[in-house]
């Protein structure tokens, strides 16, 4: 019994009461939301058992693996009542989704350096690399990380297994000269996505608001549902570890290539995130902005070139097109707060989460100092 098939189960009208006299059992039951009782139980106690079961299928699970368009189960699931809260209690981190169209528009590089830069100012940060077409963050973070820490953390979702000293426990720690933030990274190969079911990972989601302070996904680009295309409802979903953090994201950024073919593409995958998670109100990022590839005062050219699509989240912010300083970040296998402190681009990417950066000279402690990695 796991999270996945209680939501699945729910999704076509199924109840679950599970008979158990193992306290354990019953403990690991209840995180994934299936009620108990003991075997022994009389048959009207029993029959009470069945009714609440019913009844709360009927009206609310707990809300970390509550039924959302991600799944296929919430168009069969039509009344609803206050959901119970969560038996861990509420997290209070706040949840930042980062999300572009295809193209490699540069989702990674700001999902990393954002997770650095509020980490350099203090906050208690969690990455969690969502993306399931082409996972980069341990990459990125130069971590021989093979372990897929989000799958595992899934699996003890699914388990009813993941507490906050799990999670971190799965979590890689990315020490850097000016904070320390942890990584749950992404699965090594695209065929592993089925690891990364919407209702387990809203679990790991909701754990993580609990033991961080801002919790930073980075996601794929694709929105496609393919529920239609399935006649299987009890099938994983493609897409549902882009589409459910994009739902349960307390800020959205999107990010797009500003060039010909970055422009138009990023219009029409707005308009597909709207359809797809109405919720969110992305704050919509140009990337690798530069004169070369919209001509003359890039800003005002893309800001004119945006006016004529007429989409309906307006420009936001521009990040230049810093090739050095990406470059060297990727070459250190480290931040652009260690590799190019100085860099346009770090400052514009801080710019966007954190206060102002103090301007440091040449020789920061950023550049100087060797950085430690470990796990756990
Ligand atoms: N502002 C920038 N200036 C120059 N190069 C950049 C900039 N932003 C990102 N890059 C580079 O562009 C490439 C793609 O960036 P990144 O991996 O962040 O994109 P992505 O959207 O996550 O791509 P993917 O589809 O692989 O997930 C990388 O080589 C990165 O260093
Ligand atoms: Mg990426």
């Amino acid at each position: 019994m796991t999270a996945s098939l209680v939501d699945r189960l729910g999704a076509v009208g199924v109840a679950i009461i599970a008979l158990t006299d193992n306290a354990e059992e019953a403990e690991r039951l209840r995180k994934i939301g299936v009620a108990s009782a003991l075997t022994g139980v009389a048959s009207t106690e029993l029959s009470d058992r069945i009714s609440d079961a019913v009844a709360q299928l009927a009206g609310s699970v707990r809300p970390a693996i509550r039924s959302t368009p991600a799944d296929t189960g919430v168009a069969l699931v039509c009344e609803t009542v206050e959901p119970q809260p969560d038996p861990e209690g509420q997290g209070t981190g706040r949840l930042i989704a980062v999300w572009g169209p295809a193209g490699s528009p540069g989702r990674t590089t700001v999902a990393v350096n954002i997770a650095g830069e509020l980490a350099a100012d203090g906050s208690d940060v969690l990455l969690v690399d969502a993306d399931t077409y082409g996972a980069s963050v341990a990459a990125v973070l130069g971590l021989l990380d093979e372990s897929a820490g989000l799958a595992q953390a899934c699996r003890l979702a699914d388990q009813g297994q993941l507490d906050a000293d799990a999670l971190r426990r799965v979590a890689a720690t990315v020490a850097t000269a000016s904070g320390t933030f942890r990584v749950l990274t992404g699965i090594t190969r695209a065929d592993r996505w089925t690891e990364l079911r919407a209702a387990a990972l809203a679990i790991v989601l909701e754990r993580a608001r609990q033991i961080a302070d801002v919790v930073v996904v980075d996601t794929g680009f694709c929105l496609e549902a393919d529920e239609e295309l399935s006649f299987d409802t009890m099938a994983p979903r493609r897409n549902a570890a882009t589409l459910r953090p994009l739902e349960l994201a307390d800020t959205v950024y999107a990010v797009g290539a500003a060039d010909p073919v970055g422009v138009p593409r990023m219009v029409r995958a707005l308009a597909e995130l709207e359809a797809a998670v109405p919720q969110a109100s992305p704050i919509v990022v140009m990337n690798k902005v530069r004169s070369s590839s919209v001509g003359r005062a890039p800003e005002r050219q893309l800001r004119d070139a945006w006016e004529r699509y007429g989409p309906a989240f307006g420009l936001k912010s521009f990040l230049p097109h810093d090739p050095s300083a990406a470059d060297a970040a990727l070459l250190a296998g480290s931040l652009l707060l260690e590799a190019a402190p100085e860099s346009v681009l770090r400052h514009a990417i801080r710019a966007l989460v954190c206060a102002p950066a103090q301007r440091k000279r040449k020789s920061s402690v950023f550049s100087s100092t060797p950085r430690r990695r470990s796990n756990g």
